[in-house]
Order: structure tokens, then C-alpha cells, then sequence
């Protein structure tokens, strides 16, 4: 049984202090998670703030980091200094990472290297853009996202995830139908199959790209969606823990 993963990426936004009026905010809001992953990756500048008001309440996760361990790379971040800061779960490959600051297949591939092996939690983000769709390419490119970001690496054999994220989705206002993508999410689910058999049963897949209170539920109640990468929506605590809240699990 997967358990449901709901994900708030905050981007570049919040002081300490917005963050910190944010997680109490929050603490006070969120009901019902207990069958629920729920994780937060504030800006790096965010993460020890949201450590200490939460405690263990809330699961922390980097944006972005760093392949290397420590070294001569002015301005990145390594996955010790990410442990180091109570972070579980990672953000690899988003499309703003890919198309803002030239993130290549290979390079997610190395960032899933270093995360698997620190054992982070890899939310490993595929999408097409809308000329690809257009242009009917929408499989192809996610395929070849999955095969290269994942090519030489030996299965995760923990708990993480793969997010759907059409780049024409995010931060637009127009989501994706949820049947298309509950297609995608089958797509991926069978395309990890031909990397490893027992891939597709543990791998939560998520959709990203404008989810809101409105549309969360109806994301949520498709067989292969295991759950959300949220943006804009989760800038705010109470729609956070409202949309958190639409996630019907058994009991
Ligand atoms: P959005 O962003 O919810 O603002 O569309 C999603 C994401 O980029 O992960």
C-alpha cells in the first residue's frame, strides 16, 4: 500500500518570519494527516525555522541540492547539509531548475545518485511543455525524462516518488484534466516497470501544476495518483491543510 504524499514547494518565497507565522498557523490547522506524508520544502534560508516550530510534525525537503558532498561550488547545497537540517525528502529536476538553470537528464541523474545513496527521498519531477504536447510528444519526452534521470542507478528499495508536472500546468492557473493525467501517471507507473518489476507498487506518483482546494480532490480519487507537488496554493497554511484535507484515505 502506498501511502499518500502531499508536497508544499514554496519556491522562492517567505522570509523567517512569514515562515514562522506559517508553521504555527499551520500546526493549528492541519487535522486528520496521521495516514498522510505531509512535507514542506520552505527556501534553504527557511528550513532550520520550520525545524524548530514544527519538530517532527511536519516533514522538511530540499528544493534542489548539489551532487557533490562538499567542496568549491559557490552557492549550492549539499544532501549531508540537507540531513543535517532535518530534511527526508528532496525536489529533483524541477521544470523551473531544468528550464531557468539548464538542468540536463544527466544532471538530475546525478542529483537521484547522491539523493538514493544519502537515502533523501527523491521526488524525482517530469513534465512536457506545451509545444511538446502539441506537438503530441507528452510520452516521449516523459519517458526519456525517467530513463535518463534514472539510467545506471540501482533501485531505490525505500519509499520516493516521481512527479507529473506538465511545465504548461505550473503556476498558470491551468491544470491538467485529471483523467489525462491519471493516464500520464499509469504511463509512468508501467514505464518504471522496465526499469525494475517491483518499481510501479512502491513508487508514489504525484501530480503537479496548479493544484488547487477546487480541483485537489478530484486528482486525489485517480487509482494512480498517490498525491500532490504544490505550488502556489501551498503558500497559504489554510489552503494547504484544506487540500491535505481532501485526501480521502480507508479509515
Ligand atoms: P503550482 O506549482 O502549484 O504553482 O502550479 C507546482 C510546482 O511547480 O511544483
Amino acid at each position: 500500500m502506498r501511502k499518500p504524499l502531499i508536497i508544499a514547494n514554496w519556491k522562492m518565497n517567505k522570509t523567517i518570519s512569514e515562515t514562522e507565522q506559517y508553521a504555527q498557523e499551520f500546526l493549528q490547522l492541519k487535522k486528520n494527516t496521521e495516514r498522510i506524508d505531509l512535507v514542506i520544502c520552505p527556501p534553504f534560508t527557511g528550513l532550520a525555522k520550520l525545524r524548530a516550530v514544527c519538530k517532527e510534525q511536519i516533514n522538511l525537503g530540499g528544493q534542489n541540492m548539489f551532487w557533490e558532498n562538499s567542496g568549491a561550488y559557490t552557492g549550492e547545497i549539499s544532501a549531508d547539509m540537507l540531513l543535517s537540517c532535518g530534511c527526508r525528502y528532496v525536489i529533483v529536476g524541477h521544470s523551473e531548475r531544468r528550464r531557468l538553470f539548464n538542468e540536463s537528464n544527466s544532471i538530475v541523474n546525478r542529483k537521484m545518485k547522491i539523493a538514493l545513496e544519502k537515502r533523501l527521498i527523491p521526488v524525482l519531477c517530469v513534465g512536457e511543455t506545451l509545444q511538446e504536447r502539441e506537438n503530441k510528444l507528452a510520452y516521449d519526452i516523459v519517458s526519456e525524462q525517467l530513463r535518463e534521470g534514472l539510467a545506471g542507478l540501482e533501485p531505490p528499495g525505500h519509499s520516493w516518488a516521481v512527479a507529473y508536472e506538465p511545465v504548461w500546468a505550473i503556476g498558470t492557473g491551468e491544470n491538467a484534466y485529471p483523467d489525462d493525467a491519471q493516464v500520464m501517471a499509469a504511463f509512468i507507473r508501467a514505464e518504471l516497470g522496465t526499469f525494475n518489476k517491483s518499481l510501479p507498487s512502491y513508487t508514489r506518483i504525484l501530480y503537479g501544476g496548479s493544484v488547487t482546494e477546487n480541483n485537489a480532490a478530484a486528482f486525489f480519487a485517480q487509482a494512480d495518483i498517490d498525491g500532490a507537488l504544490i505550488g502556489g496554493a501551498s503558500l497559504n497554511a489554510e489552503t494547504f491543510a484544506n487540500i491535505a484535507g481532501k485526501y480521502k484515505t480507508d479509515d
